[in-house]
């Protein structure tokens, strides 16, 4: 897969990138990701990508000009057709099924805003769909890609060592995961449970969904449709 990301702040992405997972997913060849600044395609001597909203009000809205540039120069740089979102907390709610979704793709072109807001015809005349991480306002879309990418990235088949590993992840069924534990088998009075040190794989796996039900019912009653 490729992921190209549209952006004002280039400089945010290199620590996570570099990171574990996503670091080892692109040095092994699933996934490259490339990062390029809108502000390049400025057309301004001051590389100004932004201005005062017509009709009045505070702040500044990013221009048209520089996005539409950036992003058909970018879409050039590899021959597959793109999807790509427009990452605003006006768009649909991001999960894990669309992640499952995504995970799919040849390739992405993620594009974060910043600042009050977006010209609207960045909205209506690119062919993107619009994500958002949360019911919160960030600051700019850049950590949004991040987490969309992260949670993409390591559903692509082979990333993960064990594909088990996605399978059991909170979300996966519909339900949070299942309480885990490792050594020592008492840790400040605190013990692990019985049944995981029984052997009996069937009872183990019985009480992990019995869990897994009752941590869902507790703290995200709206996975079962109970409000
Ligand atoms: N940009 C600002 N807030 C956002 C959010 N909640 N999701 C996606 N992009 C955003």
């Amino acid at each position: 897969m490729r992921i190209d990301i549209l952006t004002l702040f280039p400089e945010v992405f290199a620590s996570h990138l570099n990171c574990s997972i996503i670091k080892r997913a692109q040095d092994e060849g699933f996934v490259q990701v490339v990062i390029t600044d809108i502000r390049e395609f400025s057309t301004d001597n001051y590389r100004k990508v932004d201005d005062k909203p017509y009709g009045g009000g505070p702040g500044m809205v990013i221009m048209p000009g520089p996005v539409f540039t950036c992003f058909e120069h970018v879409e050039k740089l590899s021959p597959e057709k793109p999807k790509t979102i427009l990452l605003t907390p006006q768009g649909s709610k991001f999960n894990q099924a669309k992640a499952h979704e995504l995970s799919s793709e040849k390739r992405l072109i993620l594009i974060a805003g910043k600042y009050e807001g977006f010209d609207e015809r960045i909205r209506t005349g690119l062919d993107a769909e619009q994500i958002s991480i949360g019911d919160f306002v960030l600051n700019g879309g850049e950590l949004a890609a991040m987490v969309i990418i992260d949670a993409t990235i390591r559903l692509i088949p082979g990333v993960l060592g064990d594909d088990d590993s996605a399978k059991n992840d909170s979300f996966s069924d519909g339900l949070l995961e299942y309480p885990q534990y490792t050594r020592p088998e008492v840790f400040r009075d605190m013990k692990v449970p019985d049944i995981l040190l029984s052997g009996n794989h069937q009872k183990i796996a019985e009480w992990r969904k019995q869990q897994s039900l009752e941590r869902t019912k507790k703290n995200r009653p709206d996975l079962l449709g109970e409000h």
